[in-house]
C-alpha cells in the first residue's frame, strides 16, 4: 500500500506577463476525497484547475498525480493519465449532437471504453442524447461538459462553477452526482461560490485571495478566519 496522496502540488506559481496569479500553492488530495475551492473573483481558482489539467504550465513548482510529474504535459495526455475538468464556460462542440460530443471526449479515455448512455443518464442528458449541443440551456451544456469530462474515466475531476444559476433541485442533484462519483473512488476539485451547495458535498475547503492560500480546513472553520473573511470583504 502507498501513502502517496492521488495528487499533490508543490510550491506551485503562476504569472500571466508581469503579474503573478498563483504564489507557492502547495495541498494534496486522496483518491474519493473532495476538496472545495474557494475565494473572490480573481483569485486564482480557474488558474489552479488551469494549471492542474495542463491548460497553462506551472512557472515554479511541481505537479504530481499518482506520484509523477506532470506539470508541463499537454492536456490530453494529462487528460489520458486520468485528470479531466469541465469549464466555468461550458466548451461544448455546439454543431454536435450532445452524443456525439461524450463520443469524442470519451477517444480520451484513460483506460477502457466508457459507457456513453450511462453518463448520459446520470447527468440528466439521456432525453437530449440527439438533440444539437447548442440548441441546449447553459445549464445542460454545464451538464455535457461533465459528461464529456466523466467519459474521459478520470481518477481527478475538476469542476469548476458549475452550480451558478441553477436553481435548488438542480443544485441538489448535482450534490447528489458529485458525491456519488467520490463515492466511486474519483477524486473532486469543486470550485464554488456557493458555500451552502459546497458545505453538501464537502467539509475540506482552501480558500484563496489574491493567488495566495489563506486557508485549508472545515467549511465552518474558515467562515471564522479573519484573513478569509478580510479577502471577502475586500480587507
Ligand atoms: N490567460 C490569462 N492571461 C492573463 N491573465 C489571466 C489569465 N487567466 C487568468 N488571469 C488572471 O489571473 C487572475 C486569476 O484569475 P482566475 O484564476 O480566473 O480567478 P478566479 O477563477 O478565482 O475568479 C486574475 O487576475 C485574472 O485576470
Ligand atoms: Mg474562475
Amino acid at each position: 500500500m502507498s501513502s502517496e496522496p492521488l495528487l499533490r502540488l508543490e510550491n506551485v506559481g503562476k504569472r500571466f506577463g508581469g503579474m503573478t496569479v498563483l504564489h507557492e500553492q502547495s495541498f494534496s488530495l486522496a483518491p474519493g476525497e473532495i476538496l472545495g475551492l474557494v475565494g473572490p473573483n480573481g483569485s486564482g481558482k480557474t488558474t489552479t484547475i488551469n494549471v492542474i489539467s495542463g491548460v497553462h504550465p506551472a512557472d515554479e513548482g511541481r505537479v504530481l498525480f499518482e506520484g509523477r510529474e506532470i506539470q508541463g504535459l499537454p492536456i490530453f495526455r494529462i487528460a489520458r493519465l486520468g485528470i479531466n475538468r469541465s469549464f466555468q464556460v461550458p466548451k461544448c462542440f455546439r454543431g454536435m449532437r450532445v452524443r456525439e460530443n461524450v463520443e469524442v471526449a470519451a477517444t480520451f479515455a484513460r483506460r477502457g471504453a466508457a459507457d456513453i448512455e450511462a453518463i448520459l443518464a446520470e447527468t440528466g442528458l439521456a432525453s437530449h442524447a440527439d438533440d444539437i449541443a447548442g440548441s441546449l440551456t447553459v445549464n445542460q451544456q454545464k451538464m455535457l461538459d461533465l459528461a464529456r469530462a466523466l467519459a474521459t474515466n478520470p481518477r481527478l475531476l475538476l469542476v469548476d462553477e458549475i452550480g451558478a444559476g441553477l436553481n435548488p433541485a438542480e443544485l441538489g442533484g448535482i450534490a447528489t452526482l458529485l458525491k456519488g462519483l467520490a463515492a466511486r473512488g474519483i477524486a473532486l476539485i469543486v470550485v464554488e461560490h456557493l458555500l451552502d451547495f459546497l458545505n453538501r458535498v464537502t467539509d475540506r475547503v482552501i480558500v484563496l485571495g489574491a493567488g495566495r492560500m489563506l486557508f485549508e480546513g472545515s467549511l465552518a472553520a474558515a467562515s471564522k478566519d479573519p484573513d478569509v473573511v478580510a479577502a471577502f470583504i475586500g480587507g
